[in-house]
């Protein structure tokens, strides 16, 4: 089990989920729009209450949602449960997929983390992800100390997901505001084989 330093539940309970959108990451679109993203089975880590999950379900996606707070599976649990969606409760660090997915979509998930567990994290999503499939990552910068948020800085972030096992855009994209005041750095990594 991972150490917990957030009582994510309890933010929801109390409605302070700054990180929140109101409507899906602008760059979702994009990776759709571009066909980055194409429907097959996809991962949302740490999904929470956000709209991404039912957006990819209405594009035909399949799509599995994990968190570790109950009362945003079920928010998830009624927004894609009627679409086939899975959802489930349950720690990342003690979860493990039947097989690999087409892709993994992680929004302000890693930077929730504490940086002590981005090792053990990356290492994860290496195996969630299938050889030939995308990790579509929005690295939150935040230019500070502390968090969560944690600052990914996109050096560290290099080293966490290596060229040899990931092939990263050049140039990366333009930086997305978030609506907290920061940005977040948008990524399509392509998993390459082990
Ligand atoms: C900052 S929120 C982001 C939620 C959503 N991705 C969004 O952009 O609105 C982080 C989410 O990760 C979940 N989370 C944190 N640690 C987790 C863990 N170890 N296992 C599963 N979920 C976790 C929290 O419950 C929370 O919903």
């Amino acid at each position: 089990m991972s150490p917990l330093p957030v009582d994510w539940e309890a933010k929801y309970r109390q409605g302070t989920t700054f990180w929140q959108r109101p409507d899906s990451n602008p760059a979702l679109a994009g990776w759709l729009a571009d066909g980055t993203l194409r429907p097959g089975r996809i991962l949302l880590p740490g999904a929470g209450q956000g709209a991404e999950p039912l957006d990819l379900a209405k594009a035909g996606f399949d799509v599995t949602v994990v968190d570790i707070a109950p009362s945003a599976v079920a928010f998830q649990q009624g927004r894609i449960g009627p679409f086939g969606g899975h959802v489930l409760l349950a720690d990342l660090f003690a979860w493990e997929p039947d097989a690999p997915f087409d892709a993994v979509y992680d929004q302000t998930c890693l930077c929730a983390l504490s940086p002590a567990l981005w090792d053990a994290y990356a290492a994860r999503l290496a195996r969630w992800v299938r050889p030939g499939g995308v990790l579509a990552v929005l690295f939150m910068q935040t230019n500070g100390e502390g968090g969560p948020p944690f600052h990914c800085d996109l050096g560290r972030m290099r080293e966490l997901f290596p060229a040899d096992s990931w092939t990263w855009p050049a140039p990366l994209p333009a930086p997305v505001a978030h609506p907290s005041g920061l940005s977040e750095q948008p990524a399509a990594l392509m998993r390459l084989s082990a």
